[in-house]
């Protein structure tokens, strides 16, 4: 049975790629385990531990504070990409690399292809390119897999579970029935536990390594995921659009988080997946 590493697993995918994988008995590491900016303690665990398969899921995902902690982002995002390709190549483990829409300018709004070229906005954006570009040049056998607007039962560690976009939304609706949501940026919902899955049949399926867009299929504004949760909850909660100017982020944030899947089986609408995370939380 192919032995796995699950990097970042107390965050919010790592939590449903443990549920995924749970069968195989992967190894659950996050900060406290091992801290991947550690060059040297990344090297001599992972050597010692010889995994087959190595899932980072760890990462710096705080957008806005990545501009102002420009170090500790690219440390992340970037170098510890490299210290784990490193020692992968030592014990000839395969290297998943999760990244995400944020390495596109988002002006495209047919989205972007598997192979597009990045140029990111943000820093956060910039330091996960950088990442990309040591995984692809490091000569190990990777997956790398871009996604989008994530959900799940967990959410980022030392918040409360489940304390992602759809739960705000659906918390501050019930003691607020006029809320404004932004409807001029776009992207795909994706929930969690169906990127897992993907994941694993990647891996499962004998799939050429490379670069996957895997997002639930369709594409929404904030505005139309809100609506739609609070129709799924059957809340009357008025709800007005809006646009991102009324809220201003640090970073700047594509306008198109729109990613093509022109390699893998696409996965579930959007709709059903929110419907479905909804009526099993
Ligand atoms: N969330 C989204 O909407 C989204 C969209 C597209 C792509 N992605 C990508 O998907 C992946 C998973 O995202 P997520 O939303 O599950 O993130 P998350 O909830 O923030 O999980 C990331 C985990 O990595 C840990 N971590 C941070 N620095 C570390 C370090 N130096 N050593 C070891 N672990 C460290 C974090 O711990 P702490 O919390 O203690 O820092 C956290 O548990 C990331 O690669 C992200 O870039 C996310």
């Amino acid at each position: 049975m192919k032995k796995i590493l699950i990097l970042g697993a107390d965050g919010m995918l790592g939590h449903d790629l443990a549920k995924v994988f749970a069968e195989y008995n992967p190894w659950l590491w996050d900060k406290t385990e091992l801290d991947i900016t550690d060059e040297k303690n990344v090297m001599e665990k992972i050597t010692i531990t010889k995994p087959d398969i190595i899932i980072n899921s760890a990462a710096y995902t705080n957008v806005d504070g990545a501009e102002a902690d420009n170090e500790i982002a690219y440390k992340v995002n970037a170098d510890a990409v490299g210290f784990i390709t490193n020692a992968a190549k030592v014990i000839n483990a395969k290297v998943v690399q999760i990244s995400t829409e944020y390495v596109f300018s988002g002006e495209n709004k047919n989205g972007y292809n598997e192979e597009d070229k990045t140029n990111p906005i943000n820093f956060y954006g910039q330091s996960k390119a950088a990442g990309e570009k040591i995984l692809i040049s490091s000569g190990v056998d990777y997956f790398l897999i871009r996604t989008s607007w994530l959900y799940g039962q967990a959410s980022q560690k030392g918040k409360p579970r489940g304390k992602n976009f759809i739960d705000t939304i659906l918390e501050k609706a019930k003691t607020n029935d006029d809320l404004k949501v932004v409807n001029d940026q776009f992207g795909h919902p994706t929930y969690t536990y169906d990127l897992s899955q993907a994941i694993k049949s990647l891996l499962w399926e004998n799939y050429p390594t490379g670069i996957y867009h895997l997002i639930n299929e369709g594409v929404a504004s904030w505005y139309d995921l809100a609506k739609y949760a609070l129709q799924i909850k059957n809340m009357n909660a008025k709800i007005k659009p809006c646009s991102s100017d009324d809220f201003p982020h640090i970073a700047q944030r594509p306008k198109f988080s729109i990613l093509n899947n022109n390699k893998f089986p696409k996965l579930r609408n959007w709709q059903l997946a929110v419907e479905d995370y909804l009526n099993n939380k």
